[in-house]
């Protein structure tokens, strides 16, 4: 049997956990970033791995940000069968027309629409007051409603907005016929404490909160954005927005795979699901780095090639008597692969021995000793060690030469 590796309760007890709709924009607010444009194909084939990783929503672009914008989002509607497809509209009514055009083939669609409400926004960007703003989101609201099966609302800069008047702006959105309002941390400004507080007041206090979902949508300039977004899955956010590698505008967003295997690792904690094939997450993030040609840092959480590799022979030590002493998931659960024992100058003999054993090496103790002075030098010389200098320093020669 596999030995459960962390002190969660593997199901959440007798009553069914809560869905979180994993709302993807990599394709969107993850696009926009530098360095990580995608032409069509490219944003088509990731459109094609999302819808197989699971995800509800799949927010495929901004149509009309460009031509290549509205093509792009008007062929993953054409071709996608089973996320809702989004698209992104300003509150104008060549957005919401161009993005209703868009979305008309998609057997699911949803017109996201947003608007600034934070006093920095509304005097600086928008020059509005804060009539202005609940009135200009409504008519949007009610225009998008006709075009596509359901509208989402932003308020922009939300984490930065009055709270009573975000209230405000949420009761008239909800009342001219949203059926999602998310709360963005547009500048990454917040912190878990804070928007729990945030979300735990909306709902109680926004009118007809309980007819639609909450939705967070974080930014990482503090690095806080997973963390940011789990405080407010706590708080009752139904909805999380965040894309593959947690790519987007600045230091990006909420990372997909962080907060979904989050989610799974602490089930009776959060108490939630996702519909995510985890087993894909790694791949989808391979596919990810390659039509983008940006990879992931080594020590990425989930997806980096250190996710699951242990060098030091404390580790390597433990890991080789009960897997849960240094891993709290499998990598096959994010399709990973197997756990990495690499040897280095950190590691030990144990996993030096079980590493010659594998390769086909029974080694005395005597023999040990020199193997493991020798193994040690070269580790010193080189970053890592690899199985052709092994055979070579068991065999008695000289890896170096
Ligand atoms: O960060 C943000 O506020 C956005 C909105 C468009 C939702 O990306
Ligand atoms: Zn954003």
């Amino acid at each position: 049997m596999t030995p459960n590796t962390s002190n969660e309760s593997s199901d959440v007890g007798d009553v069914a956990a809560e869905r979180v709709r994993i709302f993807d924009t990599t394709l969107r607010d993850g696009e926009q970033a530098p360095g990580f444009s995608m032409d069509r194909r490219a944003k088509l084939r990731m459109a094609h791995a999302l819808e197989a990783l699971g995800v509800d929503i799949i927010e495929a672009g901004f149509p009309s940000a460009s031509p290549d914008d509205f093509g792009s989002v008007a062929e993953i509607a054409r071709v996608l069968r089973g996320p809702t497809v989004c698209g992104l509209a300003r509150c104008v009514d060549g957005d919401i027309d161009a993005c209703g055009r868009a979305l008309e083939a998609a057997r699911h669609s949803r017109i996201h629409l947003f608007l600034s409400t934070s006093p920095l926004h509304r005097e600086h960007k928008l020059n509005m007051s804060k009539q202005q703003v609940i009135d200009t989101a409504c008519a949007a609201i009610e225009r998008a409603r006709k075009l596509c099966h359901e509208v989402e609302f932003s308020a922009e800069d939300a984490m930065r907005t009055e709270p009573e008047y975000l209230v405000e702006v949420f009761s008239a959105a909800i009342a001219a016929g949203a059926t999602t309002v998310n709360a963005p941390d547009t500048v990454g400004y917040t912190t878990p404490a804070e928007i729990a507080e945030r979300f735990a007041y909306l709902r109680k206090h926004v009118r007809g909160a309980d007819k639609v979902v909450f939705s967070s949508h974080c930014h990482d300039d503090l690095g806080m954005a997973v963390a940011n977004s789990l405080a407010a899955v706590s708080a009752g956010a139904r909805q999380v927005e965040c894309t593959i590698n947690g790519i987007g505008e600045r230091a990006g967003n909420a990372s997909l795979e962080e907060i979904v295997m989050a989610l799974r690792v602490r089930p009776g904690y959060y108490g939630v699901e996702t519909g995510i094939d985890t087993r894909k997450l790694v791949p989808t993030s391979r596919l990810l780095t390659q039509l983008t040609g940006q990879a992931v840092p080594r020590n990425k959480a989930i997806v980096g090639d250190n996710a699951f590799a242990h060098e030091s022979g404390i580790h390597q030590h433990g890991m080789l008597k009960h897997r849960g002493t240094y891993e709290i998931m499998r990598p096959q659960d994010v399709g990973m692969g197997e756990t990495k024992l690499v040897l280095g100058k950190h590691s030990g003999r144990h996993a030096l021995r079980q590493r010659l054993q594998t390769l086909g090496h029974e080694v005395d103790e005597a023999a040990m000793d020199s193997i493991f002075a020798r193994f040690k030098a070269l580790a010193d010389k080189k970053r890592e060690v690899h199985d052709e200098d092994l055979e070579a320093i068991a065999l008695g020669m000289d890896p170096e030469a």
